[in-house]
C-alpha cells in the first residue's frame, strides 16, 4: 500500500514536470542579475535576454538582485522554484570563485543549479579617471610601490571579476592596493569618473563608450593581445608589465537545481539560434567580446567548465591571497 502511494506522488510529480515542460513558457521569465543596473553583467544579460525572449516568445525580464559580490541574487535564484521562470545570471566571481572567498555560501555553483548555457568571455580594461596621473600600468604600480596601501581600487564587491582581477594585478605587481567594493561596476565607475578611487578593472563592452567618450581612460588590457580597433594604443599586461597575465570573464545562465530538463534545452536551443544572428555577434566581438565555439555553449560543456572553475579558484585565490569575507 505504502509502495503504490509513494509510486503514484512520484508519478504525479513526474506528471507535472512533463505538462510544465510542454507549455513553457507561458508566461513571463525572470533572470535575476545580482549587480546594480548599467554594469557589464546587466548589459550583456539585458541583450542576450532580449534576443533569447524573440526566440521563446515571451518576455525576459531583468531583476536587479545586488550586494555581496553576486552572492545575494545567486542565494535567490539557488532558492526559486524550479519551474523555468526564475533563472540566474551567473559569472566567474561568485559562480567559480565564492566558495573559496565567502566562508559561508548559502548556494554550491554546481551543485544548487542546472546550468543552461554560457555566454561569449569578455576581456577587462584597467581603467583610471579622466585627470589621472597615471598613463600606464607601469606609473599605476610604480606610484603604488612608492605609496602602499594608497591607490584606491573601485570593484563591484567581494568575488566580483573587478575585485579578482584587481587582487590578481597586485599579488602579481607585488604592490598594495586599498579595494573599494561597490554593489557593482556602475556604482564603482560613478566614483571613479568623479575621483573618488584611483582605478578600476572593467569589462571591455562597458569600459568602452566611458573612454571612448573621454569620461575615463584606458591604461591596460587584460586580453593576451591588444584590441586596436577598441582600445588603440592601449598595451595588455602581458605585453611588458605582466607577462603571462591574462583574464577574461565568464558568464552564463542557471537554473534552480530541479529545473526541468526540456526547459534547459528549450533555453539553450532559443539562445543559440539567437546567436546565429551575425550582425548581433559582431556588435558584441565590437565591443571586444570574444565568441566561443557553439561546444562552449552548451548545458554539459559549461555545467563542466563551472566545477573545473570552482576548482581553479580555490588555488588562485590561496595561492594570490586574495582576501576572504
Ligand atoms: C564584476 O566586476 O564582477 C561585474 O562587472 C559586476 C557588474 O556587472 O556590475
Amino acid at each position: 500500500m505504502k509502495l503504490v502511494k509513494t509510486l503514484s506522488i512520484v508519478g504525479l510529480a513526474f506528471a507535472a514536470q512533463l505538462s510544465l515542460a510542454q507549455t513553457w513558457p507561458a508566461r513571463t521569465v525572470t533572470w535575476i542579475v545580482p549587480f546594480a543596473a548599467g554594469g557589464p553583467t546587466d548589459a550583456m544579460a539585458r541583450d542576450i535576454a532580449e534576443k533569447v525572449g524573440k526566440q521563446i516568445g515571451q518576455t525576459v525580464i531583468i531583476e536587479n538582485a545586488a550586494g555581496a559580490g553576486g552572492t545575494i541574487g545567486a542565494t535567490k535564484a539557488a532558492r526559486a522554484q524550479p519551474d523555468g521562470y526564475t533563472f540566474l545570471v551567473g559569472h566567474m566571481g561568485y559562480m567559480g570563485a565564492g566558495p573559496s572567498l565567502y566562508k559561508k555560501l548559502n548556494y554550491d555553483p554546481v551543485k544548487s543549479f542546472e546550468a543552461v548555457f554560457r555566454f561569449p568571455d569578455t576581456p577587462l580594461v584597467l581603467l583610471v579617471g579622466p585627470n589621472s596621473p597615471y598613463k600606464s600600468a607601469t606609473d599605476l604600480i610604480a606610484a603604488a610601490k612608492a605609496n602602499p596601501g594608497k591607490i584606491n581600487f573601485g570593484h563591484a564587491g567581494v568575488g566580483s571579476t573587478s575585485h579578482l582581477i584587481a587582487a590578481l594585478f597586485a599579488s602579481r605587481a607585488n604592490i598594495d592596493v586599498t579595494q573599494v567594493a561597490y554593489k557593482g561596476a556602475a556604482p564603482a565607475m560613478n566614483d571613479l569618473m568623479g575621483g573618488q578611487v584611483d582605478a578600476m578593472f572593467d569589462q571591455s563592452n562597458t569600459a568602452l563608450p566611458q573612454v571612448q567618450g573621454g569620461r575615463l581612460k584606458a591604461i591596460a588590457l587584460t586580453s593576451l593581445t591588444p584590441m586596436p580597433q577598441q582600445y588603440p594604443g592601449v598595451a595588455p599586461l602581458a605585453e611588458k608589465v605582466l607577462p603571462g597575465f591574462e583574464a577574461a570573464t565568464w558568464y552564463g545562465l542557471y537554473a534552480p537545481l530541479g529545473t526541468p530538463k526540456d526547459v534547459v534545452q528549450k533555453m539553450h536551443q532559443a539562445y543559440m539560434k539567437a546567436m546565429a544572428d551575425k550582425t548581433w555577434t559582431q556588435r558584441m566581438t565590437g565591443q571586444g567580446i570574444h565568441l566561443l565555439s557553439d561546444a562552449q555553449y552548451a548545458p554539459d560543456a559549461f555545467a563542466k567548465h563551472t566545477a573545473a572553475e570552482v576548482e581553479k579558484w580555490r588555488k588562485v585565490v590561496a595561492d594570490a591571497k586574495i582576501e576572504i569575507d
